[in-house]
């Protein structure tokens, strides 16, 4: 890509929480086609393959849309507490600031099936970790983790080791 992707994330210090930068991709999803050309990146640097690309509420459904577009592939929503009907599988993780829960529909993932995790920003990897945990719950398997930004100094690959984790950009 010619676009110096790096400069077009905005970092915004001690925001929601003292302590945490908040690493902004509005800029990045504002500029004209790039949306397009990440969800296309995203989407072939899994040569493992995958047939379901599961995306996490609520910054991931962004990108997600744009890998599940850009391969073909269907798209699950993996979506927070209280907003999915019907039965679910439901798994609690804890975040860089605070806890959630995360939830899919029992329907969702078809058992045996390869899925490709996408989601914004990799920080602590607690919630790809929990995706992860709804995915094998559904009887199907993480083929890869794809994120537009890792914040590698927070050590995630090595928790969501073995399973590949591809990064468009790095901070540290
Ligand atoms: C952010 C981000 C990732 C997650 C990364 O979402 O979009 O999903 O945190 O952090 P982790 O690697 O430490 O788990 P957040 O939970 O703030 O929710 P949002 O997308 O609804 O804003």
């Amino acid at each position: 890509m010619n676009i110096d992707l790096k400069s077009a994330v905005r970092v915004y210090p001690d925001f929601p929480t003292p302590g945490i930068a908040f690493q902004d991709l509005a800029p990045l999803y504002g500029t004209p086609g790039l949306l397009g050309r990440l969800g296309e990146a995203l989407a072939r640097s899994f040569p493992q393959g995958y047939e379901v690309v599961l995306a996490v509420e609520a910054r991931g459904f962004v990108i997600g849309t744009a890998v599940a577009m850009a391969a073909g592939r269907p798209l699950v929503l993996a979506r927070k507490q209280g907003k999915l009907p019907g039965p679910l599988h439901r798994t609690e993780y804890a975040l860089e600031y605070g806890s959630a829960v995360l939830t899919i529909q029992h329907a969702a993932v078809p058992p045996g099936a390869k899925v490709l995790v996408v989601d914004d920003v990799l920080a602590t990897g607690g919630t790809l970790a929990a995706a992860a945990r709804l995915v094998e719950e559904a009887g199907a398997a993480v083929s890869g983790f794809g994120v537009v930004l890792d914040i590698e100094a927070l050590g995630a690959r090595a928790r969501l080791a073995p399973v590949p984790v591809v990064s468009l950009l790095t901070a540290s």
